[in-house]
């Protein structure tokens, strides 16, 4: 993935840096925002946020920057099993319900057809609305259900796969 930096109205997207460990530990490590994804550990340790920052894991990963602080993230990363793009992102509590996914997601998935991308999948619980509005607001198509590992929940969990 490249490591272009991206301009929203009121974001800028970049990539991650060691110094973004201790914001991404801080926010993600509250269960209404983790409960949502499958693959960090929970509870989730300052050094699970400096793995994340500086190894492979987070190369298609952006920092979400709000007047200058890191308020989420959000990335396309590689499926383990099929190697296709997926989006996928949070954001931390306190900045939920402005549209900023809605703006940040907007950003980075234009970046990536416009650099070549041919398809892109995400994928949420059914029971995450909000998730599911961010991903029709950007035009994701239902597709099919699979059955993935929840890290934070600790067992199988259903998702509502969706293509763009
Ligand atoms: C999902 C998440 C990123 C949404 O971020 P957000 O910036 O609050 O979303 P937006 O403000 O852009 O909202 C997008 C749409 O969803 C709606 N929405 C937001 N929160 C909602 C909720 N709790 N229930 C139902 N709809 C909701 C908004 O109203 C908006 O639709 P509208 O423009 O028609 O009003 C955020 O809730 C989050 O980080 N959740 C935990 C992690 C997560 O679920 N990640 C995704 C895993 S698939």
């Amino acid at each position: 993935m490249s490591r272009r930096v991206l301009q929203t109205k009121r974001l800028k997207l970049r990539p991650l840096e060691p110094r973004d460990a201790t914001d991404i530990a801080r926010l993600i490590n509250e269960w209404q925002v983790i409960r949502w994804l499958t693959s960090p550990p929970w509870p989730y340790a300052f050094s699970d946020a400096e793995w994340f920052v500086s190894g492979d894991a987070s190369e298609g990963s952006r920092a979400i920057v709000l007047d200058g602080r890191l308020v989420g993230v959000v990335g396309l990363d590689r499926h383990q099993r099929t190697g296709l793009r997926e989006l996928g992102y949070w954001l931390g509590r306190p900045f939920w319900g402005q549209g900023l996914m809605t703006e940040a997601a907007n950003a980075l998935v234009a970046d990536f057809f416009k650099h070549a991308g041919q398809e892109l999948w995400s994928g949420y619980f059914p029971a995450n609305a909000a998730s599911r509005n961010v991903l029709a607001k950007l035009g994701f198509q239902p597709s099919h259900r699979e059955t993935a590992q929840s890290r934070p929940l600790g067992r199988p969990v259903e998702l509502q796969k969706v293509i763009l």
